[in-house]
């Protein structure tokens, strides 16, 4: 589904991306791992068309998107559902309002079937009745909901969560967990995650990948990560401030 090339991407003199390649599997849930700063955002970013590499190929779907022009790349963007750490959701707009937001703008649908869509969606990730509500009245964890509600709700092929579960209480993270598996079986859709959270990642992953240095120094599965003997791969796994990754090596 998604085939990354020997991608770079710098800003300015800083060297973030140095050659990164990677393939994630059609309906696969695919985990990134790396230290904070290590580009993780910033390749997601490169794979939704928001960044374009230096040089590299990024094949989504067949199609070669560095390639593309700036209308072209749109279209691309639509096949993309995305969680962003923050939820990202529109303050000043209802519950309705955001998870319809792209269903108003991107179709034809009236009024009453985005409603429609949108109370099914919201049902789908375990929400009722908020419909008229604002985000501000409404808890982090709930935010996180609403946030991948609007990501589902125009049926994306691909859904890119970057730290969908950071700053909830275990509870609510567990219920995340099961919902991002909910979609996955019911939907069959293909995903990326970003989290530091290995517990959480570790549970969704079918497959990983492990970003240092600009370059992704392990890729598979959980077999492969339990009989991996990368030390840098180690260190990481167990939080050990210790071993060959060194303070300021991201
Ligand atoms: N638009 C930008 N302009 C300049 N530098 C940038 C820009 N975006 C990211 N960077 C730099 O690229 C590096 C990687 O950032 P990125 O946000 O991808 O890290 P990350 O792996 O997602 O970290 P975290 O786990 O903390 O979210 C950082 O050094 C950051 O300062
Ligand atoms: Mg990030």
């Amino acid at each position: 589904m998604i085939k990354i090339r020997n991608v770079y991407r710098s800003f300015g003199d800083k060297e973030v991306l140095k050659g990164v390649n990677l393939t994630v599997n059609r309906g696969d849930t695919f985990l990134l791992i790396g230290r904070s700063g290590a580009g993780k955002t910033v390749l997601l970013k490169n794979i939704i068309g928001l960044l374009r590499p230096d040089s590299g190929s990024i094949t989504i779907a067949g199609e070669d998107i560095t390639q593309l022009s700036r209308s072209k790349l749109e279209k691309v963007r639509l096949q993309f559902g995305l969680v962003f750490q923050s939820s990202a959701l529109f303050d000043f707009l209802t519950i309705e309002e955001n998870v319809g937001f792209f269903l108003s703008q991107h179709t034809a649908l009236k009024k009453a079937q985005i409603r429609k869509k949108v109370v099914e969606t919201l049902a789908l990730v375990g929400l009722k009745g908020i419909e008229d509500s604002y985000p501000y009245e409404l808890s982090g964890g709930m935010k996180k909901r609403v946030a991948i509600a609007r990501a589902i709700v125009y049926n994306p092929k691909i859904i890119i969560y970057d730290e969908p579960t950071t700053g909830i209480d275990p509870i609510a993270v567990d219920k995340i967990v099961a919902l991002i598996e909910d979609l996955h079986t019911r939907l069959a859709i293909t995903s990326i995650v970003v989290t530091h959270d290995l517990d959480v990642g570790l549970k969704l992953a079918d497959r990983l990948a492990f970003l240092l240095g600009g370059k992704i120094i392990f890729q598979g599965d959980k077999t492969d990560l339990k009989n991996s003997t990368d030390e840098r791969l180690k260190q990481f796994l167990t939080g050990s401030s210790g071993g060959p990754i060194k303070e300021m090596e991201v």
